[in-house]
């Protein structure tokens, strides 16, 4: 197909995302923005930034075509999950070991977790890890459960786990353990929780078994391949994934993944991916979890999925099964609830 001149990808998308012809001054000031920028990707974003396109996604003629689709629905369900109270998981700190010193667990980490090691010394990270657990429900007695952290970086969720009576732990991220502060908070508190240095990606390939409950926590918007990542965890999930990540409102109703191709989200450009609520249930729903909304707060959304019984919707792409062979074995795409 021959590449469109600006004027006609300005005009296409007048036409898509606005309703309507483009008039002359909008056409002459996106064509004049294309060829001195040199980038449509400016105009798209400019046109989906517009007032114009926000109050046409709001209005009666575009929620009236999204309506339409009734064998689809994105709905925000809030899971029925007990709250855990602050007094159950309430349990006595350990006292620091003898000759403990400060210093030498803080210096030189960029701490992110905060985390009430022993009484009276709290890692100086700013995410409240006892604050998270609230969130996500994280029962309080773990015991004898098999518990997989993704992501864990500084390993406090793994060690909190562990705390909680959690059999086993598997922290799992991507750092040297040694460069952060997991072997020195391991050490200290005489933890058996093991550390794996992997990439979520290829996770079924560590050969690590089934987890009663896996943690994915601060990880999928940080993703480049979200749906990969997915896809492994549901390979590795016979309980519960609690799931908490960075989250837009934008088009709720709506399966959006916002890109951020730089910075733009904290000036971090270890950040891929907005998804409203509604994208990050259908993106595990259609790999195969049962999942709902346990919470949302400012930007973020905590989650809690379980493997469903029905075949996730990938293995109908030809990421895996072709529509063929799955049609012959009478397999079902599962809808998405
Ligand atoms: C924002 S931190 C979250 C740390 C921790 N889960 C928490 O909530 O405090 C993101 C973590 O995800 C890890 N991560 C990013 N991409 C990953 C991947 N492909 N596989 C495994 N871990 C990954 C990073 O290495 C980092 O430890």
């Amino acid at each position: 197909m021959p590449a469109m001149t600006p004027s006609e990808f300005v005009r296409a998308l007048y036409k898509i995302a606005l309703g309507r012809e483009a008039d002359s001054d909008g056409l002459s000031h996106w064509i004049q923005t294309m060829e001195s920028s040199g980038d449509p990707s400016i105009v798209l974003r400019g046109i989906l930034d517009s007032q114009e396109f926000r109050l046409r996604c709001e209005g009666p003629e575009f929620q009236a075509d999204l309506a339409k689709d009734d064998e689809i629905q994105y709905p925000e369900r809030m899971a029925e999950v007990p709250n855990v109270s602050a007094e159950e998981v309430h349990r006595s700190l350990p006292a620091p070991p003898i000759g403990f010193a400060r210093d030498s667990l803080f210096a030189g980490i960029q701490w992110h977790q905060g985390w009430d090691i022993f009484e009276g010394v709290r890692l100086p990270g700013r995410n409240s890890v006892e604050e998270l657990c609230g969130r996500l429900r994280l029962p309080a007695d773990l015991t004898g459960k098999r518990i997989l952290d993704v992501g864990a970086w500084h390993g406090a969720f793994s060690f909190e786990c562990e705390r909680r009576g959690a059999s086993e732990v598997v922290a799992f991220s991507l750092e040297d353990p040694e460069l952060t502060g997991f072997h020195r908070i391991k050490t200290l508190l005489n933890s058996k929780v093991e550390y794996v240095v992997g990439s979520v990606y290829n996770l079924q390939d560590y050969k690590l078994g089934q987890f009663d409950v896996i943690l994915f926590l601060g990880v999928l918007y940080h993703l480049r391949y979200p749906l990969l990542a997915i896809d492994q965890l549901l390979g590795a999930c016979q309980g519960e994934l609690l799931i908490e990540t960075h989250i837009i409102h934008e088009l709720n109703g709506l399966p959006i993944w916002r890109f951020y191709p730089g910075a733009e989200l904290n000036n971090d450009p270890s950040n891929w991916f907005g998804p409203n609520i509604a994208a990050v249930i259908t993106a595990f729903q259609t790999a195969g979890f049962d999942i709902s909304l346990v919470e949302a707060w400012g930007d973020r959304a905590a989650l809690r999925g379980v493997p469903s019984n029905l075949l996730g919707a990938f293995s109908g792409t030809y990421d895996g099964w072709s529509h063929e062979l799955r049609s012959r074995l009478g397999l079902e795409r599962p809808k998405c609830r």
